[in-house]
């Protein structure tokens, strides 16, 4: 058993009182590569922001668990040799779907979980993510769960179609469960792919997408006043990422994300947890495949990976500053 606290990182629970106060998102992304991880440790500590490192159960997978967990260890450690005295970085399990994927995660070091017990019946969503809650809380660690569906389909993560959040259900769901934060379905959905091109509006010759549904947003902080509530599928998809992969041999059709103004406003609220894994896979790809593509003789990773890690850097450093809003949010620099 291996405690967080013994290894540098904090739970949710002070940075997201204070972002729910303070109208501002603390940004949560996904990490399955050690570049990943340096691009988001580096981001963070210049523009002096807490960060949610996330592991999902496709990461666990492909990189292996021990690894990731030793990398957000080195992660404090990296933070603080970049000249970070007091980083705040959580280690926090994305879509568990199993009390026991949950209880390992917790046992060896993770400072945060999410239970997605959303595609069950309410009961047996409510049943799980108890159980999930009297267990980390034994050792002070945080949970989210979830309620609504988003649609999408990842590695493990997927769900044919969405079902929005119900606010009459939101009061009975985090009493009972004792929740620490609430992930809610407003229309956000995972992957590159959140609309069709038939659901949105051309405008100026850019496709639209639908807005979120910020009335159901604002029902769920009316009855849960100050509660922690999470967005997840919150990836923009930048246009210049990819064209850049269509320009250099991608193939990406249709691609299309939340727009980030929606994001701005969404950070104001309740939400004080955002989402970001395809923006991170974008960045990467548009920089690797453009690399390559100018440079074909090149054949050392280091030598593609460079670009992709600064293009990451880059996309995390803009969600802090001018989307999330939680740059220079540290209690203590
Ligand atoms: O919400 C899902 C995350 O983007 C993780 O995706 O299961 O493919 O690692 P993954
Ligand atoms: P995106 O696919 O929009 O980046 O969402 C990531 C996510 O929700 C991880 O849990
Ligand atoms: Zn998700």
């Amino acid at each position: 058993m291996v405690n967080y606290k013994d290894l540098g990182l904090v739970n949710t629970r002070e940075m997201f009182k204070r972002a729910v106060a303070g109208g501002y998102a603390i940004p949560a992304f996904n990490f399955n590569t050690m570049e990943q991880m340096q691009a988001i440790v580096q981001a963070a500590v210049e523009t002096k922001s807490p960060v949610i490192m996330q592991v999902s159960k496709g990461a666990r997978n492909y990189a292996n668990a021990t690894i990731l967990r030793y990398m957000a260890e080195g992660a404090v450690a990296y933070a603080k040799e970049l000249g970070c005295e007091h980083p705040e970085i959580v280690l926090h399990l994305d879509h568990g779907d199993t009390f026991e994927l949950c209880k390992d995660c917790i046992d060896m070091g993770f400072s945060s979980v999410m239970i997605d017990g959303s595609h069950l019946p309410y009961e047996e969503n409510i049943a799980l993510a108890k159980k999930v809650v009297d267990y980390a809380h034994q050792f002070d660690v945080t949970v989210e769960a979830e309620l609504g569906v988003l649609a999408g389909v990842e590695d493990e993560v997927s769900a044919a179609e969405s079902h929005y959040t119900k606010p009459e259900e939101v009061i009975d769901f985090s009493t009972r469960t004792g929740c620490d934060s609430l992930a809610i379905s407003i229309g956000t959905s995972h992957g590159a792919h959140k609309f069709t091109p038939a659901q949105c509006t051309l405008v100026n010759g850019v496709l639209v997408p639908p807005p979120l549904a910020f009335d159901i947003l604002h029902e769920i902080e009316k009855k849960l006043p100050g509660f922690p509530i999470v967005l997840h599928g919150s990836s923009s998809v930048p246009m210049d990422e990819v064209n850049t992969i269509n320009q250099y041999g991608g193939h990406l059709e249709a691609a299309i994300g939340i727009p980030e103004e929606q994001l701005r406003e969404a950070s104001k609220s309740a939400v004080c947890k955002i989402n970001i894994d395809s923006d991170s896979r974008l960045a990467m790809t548009a920089a690797i495949r453009k690399h390559l593509a100018e440079h074909p003789g090149d054949f050392d990773p280091r030598q593609y990976l460079k670009p992709a890690r600064e293009n990451m850097k880059k996309m995390y450093i803009h969600k802090i500053v001018n989307v999330l809003g939680s740059d220079g949010k540290l209690a203590q620099c």
